[in-house]
């Protein structure tokens, strides 16, 4: 692919799509590692001299009501104070003052535009990709780069729309992003292990089927390991499972012929309840219990498992992870990677990187990715319509 430093910047104006749909709570940002992820393209255009024009969503927007809370407003009042620099906010999507804002902007300055999915109260233009939406926002800008690797898996307006109608590259998340999923899907050092959890199996099924040919080990915990052991005809108490899942599991078992790793014990409750009594378990639950997290027999096998490991793969936490009783298994996990020398390790998105920040983890793996539905559906081996509508070199 073609990337931002392959581009003409001088005096352009430089359209960038970030992925700036951040957590946002009483008007506060309550985490922003995508804006400060989207860091280094924007300060690479505006010291190359382009002028920035930034595009990103921000939540599912429908009704105008939706719009409450979702304007892009304090997102660029955060990005100025990361850049250190002013940066302009214009509360429109097309028009008038938008055009007026872009014209007077100097080489160097960084201007937002409002949410883009403010075009969708109005026949879903931007998700369903209208042409003459991307026509009309690519006709603001010289050239398009596309950092926003978290909405890759989407084939809108603001991302493939624009593409379609502009000289394309991506932007230094999207190339990372890219670089460190893709290598370790497509061509890992071996030993490859992957961990997944997570609540559901349905959320990772394709995961695991484009994995299982590809890692060494795929070591499984979170609430989908009951459905797991339902399938080998355990007994799993009141933990969560899939039922119409079961018959698959059986059968992913048997495919990987012993490449997936289940848990050996688990730490159960009667209740969802950071307070409430807890049980270890090895194999079968008792019928008033329910299993919360993975149990220390099990981080020690995943730790042993883990060992000599050249690449890893993580997606989705052990445990209900949120509640401190539950969070060991996720901690312990994070500290088996954190320690392994020499591997490059890779968290996927989602509630696993939420995790690894909020136990202190953040930067003791390689690479934790931007994308949740995004990393996730890359890891499934799938072509990503944001990836790929950038123009190759
Ligand atoms: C995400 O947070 O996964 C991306 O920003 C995409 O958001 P979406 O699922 O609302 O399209």
């Amino acid at each position: 692919k073609r990337t931002v430093e392959d581009l003409e910047l001088n005096g352009k104006k430089v359209l960038i799509r970030v992925d700036f749909n951040v957590p946002i709570k009483d008007g506060k940002i309550t985490n922003d590692n995508r804006i400060v992820a989207a860091l280094p393209t924007i300060n690479y255009v505006i010291e190359h001299g382009g002028k920035a024009i930034l595009f990103s969503h921000l939540g599912r927007v429908k009704t105008e009501e939706d719009k409450e809370g979702k304007s892009l407003q304090p997102v660029a009042a955060r990005l100025s104070e990361l850049l250190d620099k002013p940066v302009s906010f214009v509360p429109q999507t097309r028009g008038a003052e938008l055009e007026k804002a872009i014209s007077e902007m100097k080489d160097g300055d960084v201007l937002v535009v409002e949410n883009t999915r403010f075009e969708d109260i109005d026949g879903k233009k931007e998700s369903k990709n209208d042409p003459e939406l991307g026509k009309y926002w690519a006709s603001l800008g010289d050239v398009f780069v596309n950092d926003a690797f978290g909405t890759a898996h989407r084939a809108h307006a603001s991302n493939v729309g624009i593409a379609s109608n502009l000289p394309s590259a991506a932007g230094y998340l999207m190339e990372k992003e890219i670089k460190f999923i893709g290598g370790a899907v497509d061509e890992p050092k071996r030993p490859f292990v992957a961990i997944l959890g997570g609540a559901k199996v349905s959320d990772k099924i394709g995961v695991i089927e484009n994995l299982i040919d590809k890692a060494d080990k795929i070591l499984i915990g979170g609430g989908m390991t009951y459905t797991f052991y339902k399938a080998q005809g355990k007994n799993i108490g009141k933990s969560i499972c899939e039922p119409d899942k079961v018959d698959l599991a059986k059968e992913l078992l048997e495919k990987a012929a012993g490449k997936i790793i289940l848990p050996v014990d688990t730490v159960c409750a009667p209740d969802f309840d950071n307070d409430a009594p807890t049980e270890i378990h090895e194999n079968n639950i008792p019928d008033n219990l329910e299993g919360l997290d993975i149990g220390p027999k099990t981080i020690e096998l995943f730790t042993k498992e883990l060992q000599g490991a050249k690449t890893v793969v993580w997606n989705g936490p052990m445990g209900v992870f949120e509640l401190p009783t539950f969070a060991k298994g996720t901690i312990g996990v994070c500290e088996a990677i954190a320690n392994l020398k020499d591997a490059t390790t890779i968290i996927g998105g989602g509630d696993s990187a939420a995790a690894a920040i909020q136990l202190g983890f953040a930067d003791k793996f390689t690479h934790i990715s931007t994308g949740g539905g995004a990393s996730l559906e890359y890891l499934e081996g799938k072509k990503l319509p944001g990836v790929e509508s950038i123009s190759d070199k």
